[in-house]
């Protein structure tokens, strides 16, 4: 029985992976190539430096550790600045009413981000006081694909991982919720998502009984 549900954020409660996009393509064409949406699949779920390792390997581009961390940096002050114009009305649809139901049904709530933006932005939106436990990119020392951040959040929760379940946007989330052994419920589309237990297009209309395993 689900007695937990662990929330990634960027893509799932917000559309924060469209900020990430944009700070990405702006650097990419900065350092002279192209960055497409297709492209970016590949970076959600996964760390700041990772995402600068794959994006510079699309773009064929070499720099020395010190650089990457200046490249890295600039990308998120981009970012920072992006986010800081949040508010409650960006809080994707459903979100809200499914996270309320959960709580009055008892079901315990935490997040399961790899950013280090998630405090900023949970507080941003007014979401914060809906989660008992809140994993994000300080707490963790390795990104998804690898189950760090979900094992933390369902130990924060007090429950056992396979009482946990995770919803995704992102393949390699999808992949380490499988390896946290936890149930995994996928938002956004079949194609992408096609190695989660349950894929939802978005929040609306859904209730607790999609914990019905
Ligand atoms: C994840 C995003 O939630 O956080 C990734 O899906 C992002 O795209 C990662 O790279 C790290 O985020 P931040 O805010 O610490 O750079
Ligand atoms: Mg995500």
């Amino acid at each position: 029985m689900i007695k937990g549900c662990i929330f990634d954020l960027d893509g799932v409660i917000v559309d924060t992976a469209k900020y990430h996009y944009l700070a990405w393509k702006r650097l990419a064409n900065e350092l002279g190539f192209e960055f497409t949406e297709k492209d970016n699949e590949r970076l959600k779920g996964v760390s700041r430096m990772k995402s600068l390792e794959i994006l510079l390997e699309i773009g064929n581009k070499k720099f020395d550790e010190e650089t990457k961390l200046k490249l890295a940096e600039k990308k998120n002050g981009w970012y920072v600045e992006y986010i800081s114009k949040m508010d409650e009305s960006e809080i994707l649809d459903g979100v809200k009413a499914f996270l309320t139901e959960l709580r009055e049904k008892g079901i315990k709530i935490s997040l399961g981000s790899v950013s280090k933006n998630a405090m900023t932005i949970l507080k941003n939106i007014n979401l914060l006081p809906y989660f008992d436990a809140v994993i994000d990119g300080t707490k963790v020392a390795n990104a998804k694909p690898d189950p760090e951040v979900f094992l933390k959040a369902a130990e924060e929760l007090k429950l056992k991982p396979e009482e946990c379940c995770v919803f995704e946007d992102a393949v390699a989330g999808i992949e380490a919720a499988r390896r946290a052994n936890m149930k995994v419920i996928g938002v956004g589309s079949p194609e992408i998502l096609g190695d989660a237990d349950k894929v939802i297009d978005t929040f609306k209309g859904v209730t607790i009984d999609i914990l019905n395993f």
